[in-house]
């Protein structure tokens, strides 16, 4: 009998060290054999920890599970699929799962995130079987028929900064992954990392093929031990097995990875700090040109992709640039997986293919708010993206729909607000948050976010509130035009929003002065 408990951080700080050695201790009290996998997670974040049990039926879910759960399912059977208050069926049918399109995350919490036997067995490492035995062209071309864009944020087409990296002549060229997941709300790099670490491995060494690198780095944040854990043994492990090193596969090509840990600098996230950072350097933004397609890690020409960017590429690889084509809407193709975090009844990770609206992911698999009041915000896309009114929610996921309105799908982060959240002090925070993060580097960022704290704590005080939020709007308009990066860039967007939506927050003051 198999169980699976997941080892995951996000089951991890709710006690699944705890389950399974519950787990284990009870089945040898009663003398049952069981094997225990330590898989990742399913992303049903309210259900963690989850456990299940291998069934001729399928695996059976049974969660939230504590310690304490542990003697009273086995004395329901558990182990067979019995009946529990804590069961929910069989996992897959799930409706939170079951609806799903699950092309990046396929595999995360189903295998053991450090068996390559296990993941050769769930269609592992066949992306780069095809690679191997394609030109360079053929690989960016798939990359770019599927009309993947970066997972980042930005949404720029990936398969044309490989193509501008496969041309650069240089005689090294290198491939970073951005795991500097700083967005507030996001987890899904994390995620992926510590389900299904090969997943990273094989989309690395596919575009290292591609563009003809050798080496390349994992730039990992700080705040994410476990992952940086698992992902260095998964790599050990892909070296032992001839998937990393000098001789692919026995295909005589080369690709060293290895991992960096950041020092935990939001910035560092901004693509040209993080190679700053690479290089042992402070994390300061570089100006752009020159792209790091062309002049990035030491100089080189280097591709620059986020985590989720590099684990669609295996599937692209293996099922062919059309298949993932097909998923998705308009200029956004295949699929995202939407982080649902904040004031949300169901809180977890849901891969649905572009088109999807905020309505239906707040809604039909984030229930509502946990505490039973209505959604009056959501912010969309990390502490630099919009705050959006329940009048907005139908709007579908996609990139340009998103633009359209001042806002952005960004990393796909999600964050709920119920109706006891202060617009004003939101927008405040986004200003500080800016004060906090700036590089420094350029003026409007630096000084502005300061101003724009400032001026805001005014307007939340009641003084000249109009001619303070004209303040506030001008120097909204220099910190979008004069930044050097999207730090400075884009904090305006959350306050520029909540402004325009919720007006009535920043006269709360003014009113009762009245
Ligand atoms: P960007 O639009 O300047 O660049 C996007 C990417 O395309 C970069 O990698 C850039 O080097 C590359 N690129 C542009 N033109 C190219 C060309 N001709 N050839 C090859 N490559 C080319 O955006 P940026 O500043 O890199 O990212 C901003 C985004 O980051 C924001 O939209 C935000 O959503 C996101 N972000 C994500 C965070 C996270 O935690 N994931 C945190 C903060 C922001
Ligand atoms: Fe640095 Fe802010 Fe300027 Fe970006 S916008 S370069 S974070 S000071």
């Amino acid at each position: 009998i198999t169980v699976f408990v997941p080892r995951d951080s996000a089951a991890l700080s709710v006690g699944a060290d705890a389950v399974a050695a519950a787990i284990r201790a009870e089945a040898a009290k009663r003398d049952l054999p069981l094997r225990i996998v330590r898989n990742g997670s399913r992303g049903m974040l309210y259900l963690e920890p989850l456990v299940e049990v291998e069934t001729p039926e399928g695996r059976v879910a049974y969660g939230p599970v504590t310690a304490a759960d542990v003697p009273s399912l086995f004395d329901a059977g558990f182990l067979t699929g019995g009946e529990h208050t804590l069961g929910h069926g069989l996992t897959e049918e799930i409706p939170y799962f079951k609806k799903q399109e699950r092309l990046t995350f396929a595999r995360c919490g189903i295998i053991d995130p450090l068996s390559v036997e296990d993941y050769r067995a769930h269609g592992g490492f066949r992306g780069l079987e095809n690679a191997l035995a394609m030109s360079q062209a053929e690989i960016v071309k798939a990359v770019t028929d599927s009309g993947l864009r970066g997972r980042g944020g930005a949404g720029f087409p990936t398969g044309i900064k490989w193509n501008t990296v496969m041309q650069a002549k240089a005689d090294e060229k290198f491939v970073c992954c951005n795991a500097d997941e700083g967005d507030s709300g996001t987890f899904a790099d994390r995620m992926i990392i510590e389900g299904d670490p090969f997943c990273l491995i094989e989309g690395m060494t596919i575009a290292a093929i591609a563009v003809g690198a050798t080496s390349g780095y994992v730039y990992m944040r700080s705040e994410y031990p476990h992952a940086t854990a698992t992902l260095r043994h998964a790599i050990k492990l892909a070296y032992d097995e001839g998937w990393l090193g000098d001789n692919i596969h026995g295909t005589n090509r080369t690709f060293h990875l290895d991992v960096r840990v950041g020092a935990g600098a939001y910035i560092c996230g901004e693509e040209t700090a993080m190679l700053e950072s690479l290089e042992g350097k402070r994390g300061m933004v570089r100006a752009k040109p020159p792209l790091p397609a062309l002049e990035g890690l030491f100089g080189k020409p280097t591709v620059v992709n986020n985590v989720l960017s590099l684990c669609s590429v295996p599937i692209i690889l293996d099922k062919g640039g059309d298949y993932y084509r097909d998923f998705g809407v308009g200029r956004s193709r295949g699929t995202l997986p939407f982080q649902l975090a904040g004031n949300l009844k169901h809180g977890g990770i849901v891969e649905k293919a572009f088109g999807i609206t905020l309505h239906e992911l707040l809604y039909d698999f984030g229930g509502g708010t946990i505490t039973g009041r209505p959604i009056r915000a959501v912010q969309v896309g990390g502490p630099l993206g919009a705050y959006l009114p329940p009048s907005q929610f139908d709007l579908p996921k996609d990139y340009e729909a998103f633009a359209a309105q001042e806002a952005m799908v960004g990393h796909g982060g999600i964050v709920v607000f119920d109706d006891s959240v202060d617009m004003a002090q939101q927008a405040r925070f986004a200003m500080e948050f800016c004060v906090a993060e700036s590089c420094g580097k350029c003026t409007p960022c630096r000084i502005g976010s300061t101003r724009g704290m400032e001026t805001l704590d005014k307007i939340i005080a009641g003084k000249n509130v109009d001619a303070n939020l004209e303040l506030l709007a001008d120097l909204c308009d220099v910190m979008v035009d004069g930044s050097l990066c999207a730090m400075g860039g884009m904090t305006p967007y959350p306050v520029r929003s909540a402004v325009k939506h919720f007006p009535e927050d920043f006269r709360k003051k003014q009113h009762a002065v009245r």
